[in-house]
């Protein structure tokens, strides 16, 4: 049975992003600086990951207490082995409306026809430039822009659509190419969302100078492609929207920094170690793999996310300029986005 469960603002629980694996294929600067993920890096061991088993189990309480929709990240999720295995456990539980996957797109090619035969419903892929070189600057020289087309097209055809496209923006590494992923993806019917440069992690050393505003960026494309305001399709999304007054198709921002969307937040993030946070931006999370392990029922396991969900008071993005920098956050790419 489904419960309402609200925060301490009144926000109820409905999404769910499952983080598979704290590893990734490629070295974007602003997330896995490649100084710091070198070929030594000890990433999570095998055993302290959560199986596949035990993601399922929890994610089956997680929607009992109201998730809908289901986020598959990472690091990059199809870097874990048979990942289609998982989505194929977890589009089996009753009331999930919506399951897909963030993914840079490079394993696309061998993978897409399996993951939606497994049930996987649609990707978000991660592209930030279609200049090749700045591309490649950005995720560490690991994929050409070809590369990631590539992982776009089998997607497409294998109907893992409609396809939305993430691009981090930072001012003057590849600022100057918005309105050329605008034009492509328009031409494409692919939804691009411009994402704001966020001070996730402590890695990235993020400065306020490298974020381009999410209206600058709109009145960039609008200069070329006239743009008008839509309404979010759900109270919780993340991106503000945008339809081309040519009828051909919509762009979206995601705009963290400049525009918070923390009212609204109903998220909640499972770590591959099997901890619960309740943001993006937090230091600590609640751990559910010690006492699953150690034989808790589900009544128990559903208790601690309870008692987690209803003292959540998380809003880091309306406040982040009034408060103290906290230095032990986590990383983006052990949480996902
Ligand atoms: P849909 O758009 O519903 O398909 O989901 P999606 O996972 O494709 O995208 P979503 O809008 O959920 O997230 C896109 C990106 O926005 C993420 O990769 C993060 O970079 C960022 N993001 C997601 N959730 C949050 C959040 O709660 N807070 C902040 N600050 N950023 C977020
Ligand atoms: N700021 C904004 N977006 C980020 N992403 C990763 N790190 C950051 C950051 N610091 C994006 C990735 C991917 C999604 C999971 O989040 O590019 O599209
Ligand atoms: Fe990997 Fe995504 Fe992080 Fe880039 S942003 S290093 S693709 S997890
Ligand atoms: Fe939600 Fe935290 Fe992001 Fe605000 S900063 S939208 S509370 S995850």
């Amino acid at each position: 049975m489904t419960v309402e469960l609200k925060d301490r603002f009144n926000r109820p629980l409905r999404d769910l992003r499952i983080s598979v694996t704290d590893r990734c294929n490629f070295r974007c600067t602003y997330c896995m600086p490649a100084e710091v993920f070198h070929e030594k890096y000890q990433f999570l061991q095998r055993h302290k990951l959560l199986t596949f088993e035990e993601i399922t189990r929890l994610t089956r309480i997680i929607v009992q207490q109201g998730a809908v929709k289901l986020r598959l990240t990472g690091g990059e999720p199809l870097v874990r082995q048979k990942i289609e295995k998982l989505v194929a456990m977890l589009a089996k539980i009753d009331a999930v409306h919506d399951i897909a996957m963030t993914t840079n797109a490079y394993l696309l090619p061998a993978k897409a026809q399996i993951l939606k035969d497994a049930g996987l419903q649609r990707v978000t892929i991660s592209l930030d430039s279609l200049n090749d070189e700045v591309f490649r600057r950005m995720n560490g020289d690991k994929a050409t822009v070809d590369d990631v087309l590539k992982g776009i097209k089998a997607a497409e055809k294998a109907g893992l659509t409609p396809i939305k496209i993430n691009a981090v923006v930072q001012r003057g590494v590849n600022d100057q190419y918005i309105v050329d992923m605008a034009r492509f993806c328009k031409e494409n019917g692919y939804i691009l969302r411009f994402i704001e440069y966020m001070d996730v992690g402590t890695m990235n050393g993020w400065q306020m100078q490298h974020v381009v505003p999410a209206k600058e960026i709109i009145d960039r494309v609008a200069e070329v492609y006239p743009l008008e305001a839509i309404p979010r399709s759900y109270a919780s999304e993340t991106a503000l929207r945008y339809r081309y007054t040519d009828g051909s198709g919509e762009i979206g921002v995601i705009a963290s920094v400049t525009k918070p969307f923390c009212g609204d937040c109903s998220r909640i993030r499972l770590s591959p170690e099997g901890q619960i946070y309740t943001c993006l931006f937090a230091t600590t999370g609640t751990d559910l793999k010690t006492p699953l392990r150690n034989g808790a029922t589900d009544e128990e396991i559903a208790q601690l996310i309870c008692q987690t969900w209803e003292n959540r008071t998380d809003r880091y993005s309306e406040i982040r300029t009034q408060i103290q920098h906290p230095k032990d956050k986590i990383e983006m790419y052990y949480i996902g986005g």
